[in-house]
């Protein structure tokens, strides 16, 4: 497979596209980024590296992250965690409140906002540094301990954090946050301000391509079967209420943050990253998604 070729038509495609998209603007700072930015980066279990554009330079992972805060929770704990989380899609965008209330304080899954919080809150009850540590698994996965976060991002979501506070305060009406609202907030809020390029987050993804191990020494991070899971919840929740349109325009397992970056993955063959700020209305980038529609469709390798 000429990777490097398809990528090159992927890149020729893409600046010929006008996007509709917005770059996310509720986290003041995240406006600030140019929207004409685009970088895409594949790693291929038996070739390598390939990318192009701006793929080098760092973004904010947002909700990419947690699929790192499940991976380190599902490393510490086993099913006791699925009781307090659920795996199934919402239907509904990432911030909502509304089944919440209907389901007694159970998230639907772990990567819309209130799973998210809940995996963090969990964090925070096994981890002796939760910050630190969160951070450590980030910088052993990629075995890069350059990556920090954006202080500026992270000031930024602290101010207009009242709808995570507002899912945490309902959780915690239900008894599912053990941990002090605010700890937990800014935890979360300290997740999603973690910066990483196109490049270094294809490579953290490997271990879902690789049965849970790292490529680069083959230390087993999670094992095969957790890792199954997880990529099962990145196909049917990895895009909130666009998680069927992304199965269907491009089939693989995935996730995207409202930094503009969607990562995804074919168990076995490749990891793939893809940057491109402005957003559909559902949050996802919306070039980013054609440009994995594309990838899947010239290399006819989807999962499906
Ligand atoms: O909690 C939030 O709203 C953001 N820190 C993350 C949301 C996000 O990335 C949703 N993804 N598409």
């Amino acid at each position: 497979m000429n990777y490097q070729k398809i990528l090159n038509t992927i890149s020729s495609e893409v600046s010929c596209k006008n996007s509709t998209g917005k770059v996310a603007s509720y986290i003041p700072e995240l406006a600030k980024i140019e929207a004409e930015k685009f970088g895409m980066h594949l790693y291929c279990v038996n070739s390598g590296h390939y990318g192009f554009g701006d793929h080098q330079e760092r973004f904010s992972i947002q909700s990419i992250s947690k699929v790192f805060a499940l991976t380190l929770t599902m490393s510490l704990l086993d099913d006791e965690l699925f009781k307090r989380v659920d795996v199934e899609p919402s239907g509904d965008p990432f911030n909502s409140l509304v089944q919440l209330e209907y389901e007694q304080g159970i998230p639907r899954n772990p990567f819309i906002n209130a799973g998210a919080l809940v995996i963090s809150d969990i964090l925070i009850s096994h981890l002796a540094n939760p910050k630190k540590d969160f951070l450590e698994f980030i910088h052993d996965i990629t075995d890069n301990n350059t990556i920090i976060i954006n202080p500026k991002v992270f000031q930024s979501e602290k101010k207009y954090s009242h709808r995570n506070a507002a899912l945490l305060n309902l959780m915690k009406s239900f008894g599912n946050i053990k941990n002090d609202i605010e700890i937990v907030l800014d935890f979360y809020i300290y997740q999603c301000a973690i910066e990483m390029s196109c490049m270094e987050i294809a490579t953290a993804f490997m271990i879902y391509v690789n049965g849970g191990k790292k490529m680069t020494t083959n230390k087993s991070i999670l094992s095969h079967h957790k890792v199954k899971r997880i990529n099962a919840i990145m196909q049917t929740c990895g895009f909130y209420d666009e998680a069927g349109e992304f199965s269907f325009r491009v089939g693989l397992p995935g996730k995207s943050g409202v930094g503009g970056g969607i990562a995804a993955v074919h168990p076995g063959q490749y990891a793939v990253t893809v940057w491109s700020p402005p957003l559909n209305p559902k949050g996802n980038s919306e070039l980013g998604m054609y440009a994995l529609e594309r990838l899947t469709t010239l290399t006819g390798l989807s999962i499906f």
